[in-house]
């Protein structure tokens, strides 16, 4: 079997949320030039105009699609344009995920910035899980990638407290095993992706902090955001199809410690 042929996501349609940067756009990325067709979701729409002319511009078909993942029936018009624009919906990434706005101790966290947190990393995955699921449910085949963190299998509170996304991240591990239970007889595999520190367009956000993620990795360095391409194409591509309910970690060895 060629390589080609078992990474292949050419002609596949594809739904990622927070994509107007970061991991999203590097994951829509990596789908559109090797071929897919991928509805960009996220709630920033300057950002999607951007990442939709930069990748039209290489040729990929991609469409940008404003919306907040916190708004239920905004997912699922997303998701309702996504099948009837391209006809189906292979691929679904919920991606968009926000830290702790108070990165605080849990006696100091606030109400709200806990209910944000939940709001965004849980509920988002539950309204863009459901959106999808009941599509590839008709079809009887598709790839839901959840994006966890590493910090979904162990505690940051080393590093930085950060306790509402630590319980939303583990939570997430687990939706994904029992998405995977429930849909493993309809063609459907749902895994997540645990990422260790990523470069993105806000992270690190100095010199010390990126100091800070080098020192805690045993690699040594952070990622680069385009790093996360083969980890998705395999998830994305028949290279999985026996692969559901698990956590593929990409952390530079983290975990292993
Ligand atoms: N970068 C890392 O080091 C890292 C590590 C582990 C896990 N992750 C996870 O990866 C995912 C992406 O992270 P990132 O670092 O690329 O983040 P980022 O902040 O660079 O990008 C997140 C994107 O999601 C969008 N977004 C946020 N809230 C949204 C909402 N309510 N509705 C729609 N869009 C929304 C933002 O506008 C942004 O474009 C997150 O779930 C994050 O927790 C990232």
């Amino acid at each position: 079997m060629r390589a080609s042929d078992v990474f292949r996501v050419a002609g596949k349609v594809a739904f990622v949320t927070g994509a107007a940067q970061g991991l999203g756009r590097a994951m829509a990325e990596a789908l559109a030039v090797n071929g897919a067709r991928v509805v960009l979701f996220d709630r920033d729409a300057a950002g999607l105009e951007r990442v939709e002319t930069a990748l039209t511009d290489r040729g990929a078909r991609v469409i940008a699609c404003a919306g907040d993942v916190t708004d239920g029936a905004a997912v699922e018009a997303a998701v309702a344009a996504t099948v009837e624009t391209f006809g189906r919906l292979d691929i679904c990434i919920a991606n968009a995920g926000i830290s702790d706005p108070d990165r605080a101790l849990l006696h100091r966290t606030s109400s709200d910035g806990w209910a944000r947190v939940v709001d965004v990393n849980l509920n988002g995955v539950f309204h863009t899980t459901r959106a999808a699921l009941g599509r590839m449910a008709e079809q009887g085949a598709g790839k839901v990638i959840c994006v966890a963190s590493m910090w979904g299998l162990a505690a940051p509170a080393a590093l930085q407290p950060r306790p509402a996304y630590a319980a939303t991240k583990g939570a997430v591990v687990n939706l994904v095993r029992e998405l995977a239970l429930e849909y493993a007889g309809q063609g459907i595999q749902v895994n997540a992706i645990c990422p260790g520190f990523f470069r993105t367009e806000t992270r690190p956000r100095d010199a010390d902090q990126e100091a800070a993620f080098n020192a805690f990795t045993p690699m040594g360095r952070v990622a680069e955001a385009e790093e996360i391409a083969g980890t998705v194409l395999y998830l994305a591509s028949s290279a999985s199809d026996f692969v559901t309910g698990t956590t593929l970690v990409i952390d530079g060895g983290v975990l292993a410690g």
